[in-house]
C-alpha cells in the first residue's frame, strides 16, 4: 500500500510536511485513477487561537436588496488582509436576508468574480427557474434579479453558490450568507431579540501564509471532504462575543464544506434546541451536545444567567465517533465572556409550535438511495466517484418523477460506507422517520422540519415528504461540497 503524503498547516505560515497517521481514513476503491491505487484521506485540525478577536454581526439587507458576487479584501484574523470571494465588499460572507414569511424576496445578483455563478436558496420552497440550477447561471460580468414569494416557516435558511463543479470552490472562498424568516407564530413568542438574538455562522477555512483562502483540494481530500485548520464564526477566526447574564438565541449555520461539528459548552452545562432547518421545533430539547452536519441549521437558548460576571467559557466541538475521518478532535469556536450582570430575567415557553407528523400510511412510494458505494470510476463525471444509486450527476437526466401533491418516504443507505454524507433535497422541508444502523437514533434537531440529514457510515436514515405545487427540475445531492462536485447529485423533477 502506497502512503500519501500531505501538508499539514501546524500555524500561520509554517509548514510541515507528514505521513498519514494511522488514524487517517484508508479506503480502497476502484477509481479513475487506476485499480491499484489506495485512496487515502487526511484529517486537519482545527488550530486554537487566542480568542482576542471581536466578534462580529454579519450586515443584514432585506427582502428587497442587491448582492455583489466578487473578489475582495477583508480581515479573518486581526490586522491581517486575506483575499476572499464575498458578496459584500470587505468582508466574507454575504449579509444576512431578513424578511417576513408571505413577502416578495426582490434580490439582484451582480456577478462580479471571472467565472460563472448562481445562486441556491438553500431550504426555501420556491421556483424551480429561482432555486439556482446548477445549469441556470449568471456568467462573469452578468447580473440577475431572483424574484418569488417566501411562503414558509420562519427559521434560519441560508444562500449560496451552485454553479456546476464550482459550488464547493466558490463557498469555502467566501460566498454564503444567511436567509432569516420571520413569521406571526415565532414573534408571539418573544424569544430572546435584538442584541440577544445572535447569528453563528460556522465554517472552516485553510489559509496560506498570505493569509488569503487557499481552496486547493487533492484527490484524498475530494474523498473525505476539504477541510479548513482555522474555525470562523461569522467570517472571524477565534473570535470573543461579551454577554450578559441572561438567555441569548443563537442562529446556527454550518457553513462549512464538509467539518461536522458536535457544539457543545465547555462547561459541560446544557442548553436547549428550539428550532433546526427548518424551524421551531414542537417543544424546547435539553441537550448537552448536538451534532450539526455541513449544510445543517440550529435554533439554541444559551442560559448564562448563572454565570458569574468575568467568567468566560467557549462554544466547543467535542470528540464524536463513526463518522469517517472526523471526530477524534475536541476544539474551541467562539469564547462568551461573561461581562455585565443582567435584570433580564427569561423563561422558555414549555411549548413553541405544532409539527403534526406525516403518518406513513400516505407515502405512495418508498425510493431508495444508495450513498455507501463508490462507483467503479470510469462512467462517472466525478473525479473520486461519489455517486448516488451508482450514477452521478448529468444535467441531461432526470433521475427521479415524482408527483405534486403526492407523499413519499426516501432512504438514504450509507450501510456499506465508510465516508459520512449530509443529504440535502431542494425544493421541500421533510421529516424525519428514522435512523437504522450506526447511532441507531434520531437526535434532537431531527424532531422539526428539516431540509439537509446527516447519514454517518453504517447508517440508513428514512425521510418522508409531500411534494408542493413548484413544478420543475430540483437536486437531491450531498453537501459535503467535494462529494456534490464530485458527482454525488441526481435531478428530480415534480409533476
Ligand atoms: Cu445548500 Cu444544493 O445546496
Ligand atoms: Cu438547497
Ligand atoms: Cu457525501
Amino acid at each position: 500500500m502506497e502512503r500519501r503524503t500531505f501538508i499539514r498547516i501546524t500555524s500561520l505560515g509554517s509548514l510541515s510536511i507528514g505521513f498519514l497517521s494511522s488514524n487517517s481514513f484508508l479506503l480502497s476503491s476502484c477509481h479513475k485513477m487506476g485499480m491499484n491505487e489506495t485512496m487515502s484521506g487526511s484529517y486537519i485540525d482545527i488550530i486554537e487561537g487566542d480568542f482576542t478577536n471581536s466578534f462580529i454581526n454579519p450586515a443584514t439587507i432585506t427582502n428587497n436588496g442587491a448582492l455583489e458576487a466578487q473578489k475582495t479584501n477583508c480581515q479573518i484574523f486581526p490586522g491581517k488582509t486575506s483575499k476572499v470571494y464575498s458578496y459584500k465588499a470587505n468582508a466574507i460572507l454575504g449579509p444576512i436576508i431578513v424578511m417576513n414569511s408571505g413577502e416578495q424576496a426582490i434580490i439582484n445578483v451582480q456577478n462580479n468574480l471571472d467565472e460563472p455563478t448562481n445562486i441556491h436558496w438553500h431550504g426555501l420552497v420556491i421556483p424551480s427557474n429561482m432555486d439556482g440550477h446548477p445549469m441556470n447561471i449568471i456568467s462573469a460580468g452578468s447580473s440577475y434579479t431572483y424574484n418569488f414569494q417566501v411562503n414558509q416557516r420562519a427559521s434560519l435558511y441560508w444562500y449560496h453558490p451552485h454553479p456546476d463543479g464550482a459550488t464547493a470552490s466558490q463557498v469555502f472562498r467566501g460566498l454564503a450568507g444567511g436567509i432569516v424568516v420571520r413569521d406571526a407564530e415565532e414573534n408571539a413568542l418573544n424569544l430572546p431579540s435584538g442584541t440577544l438574538e445572535i447569528p453563528l455562522i460556522i465554517q472552516d477555512k485553510r489559509i496560506f501564509p498570505d493569509y488569503s483562502i487557499d481552496y486547493s483540494p487533492q484527490m484524498n481530500e475530494i474523498m473525505t471532504g476539504y477541510l479548513g485548520q482555522y474555525a470562523l464564526v461569522n467570517g472571524k477566526y477565534a473570535p470573543n462575543l461579551n454577554v450578559e447574564t441572561t438567555t441569548y438565541r443563537f442562529r446556527v449555520l454550518n457553513g462549512s464544506n464538509a467539518r461536522v461539528y458536535n457544539l457543545a459548552l465547555s462547561t459541560n452545562e446544557s442548553f436547549t434546541i428550539i428550532g433546526s432547518d427548518g424551524g421551531l421545533l414542537s417543544s424546547p430539547e435539553t441537550t448537552n451536545s448536538i451534532l450539526l452536519g455541513p449544510g445543517e441549521r440550529l435554533d439554541l437558548l444559551i442560559d448564562f444567567s448563572n454565570q458569574i460576571v468575568g467568567t468566560e467559557l467557549f462554544l466547543v466541538s467535542k470528540t464524536f465517533s463513526n463518522a469517517g475521518i472526523q471526530g477524534a478532535q475536541e476544539f474551541k469556536i467562539v469564547k462568551f465572556t461573561v461581562d455585565q450582570q443582567s435584570t433580564l430575567a427569561y423563561t422558555i415557553p414549555g411549548s413553541l409550535s405544532v409539527i403534526s407528523s406525516i403518518p406513513e400510511s400516505i407515502s405512495i412510494k418508498t425510493r431508495k438511495f444508495e450513498i455507501g458505494n463508490m462507483s467503479m470510476g470510469m462512467g462517472s463525471g466525478g473525479m473520486g466517484g461519489h455517486t448516488i444509486n451508482g450514477v452521478s450527476f448529468d444535467a441531461t437526466v432526470i433521475n427521479e418523477t415524482v408527483q405534486s401533491g403526492t407523499t413519499e418516504i426516501w432512504e438514504f443507505d450509507n450501510s456499506m460506507g465508510q465516508e459520512l454524507h449530509p443529504m440535502h433535497i431542494h425544493g421541500i422541508q421533510f421529516q424525519v422517520l428514522n435512523r437504522v444502523g450506526g447511532r441507531n437514533t434520531l437526535i434532537a434537531s431531527e424532531k422539526g422540519w428539516k431540509d439537509t440529514v446527516m447519514v454517518l457510515p453504517n447508517e440508513k436514515v428514512r425521510v418522508i415528504m409531500t411534494f408542493g405545487s413548484n413544478l420543475g427540475v430540483f437536486m437531491l445531492h450531498c453537501h459535503n461540497l467535494e462529494h456534490e462536485d464530485d458527482g454525488m447529485m441526481l435531478q428530480f423533477e415534480i409533476i
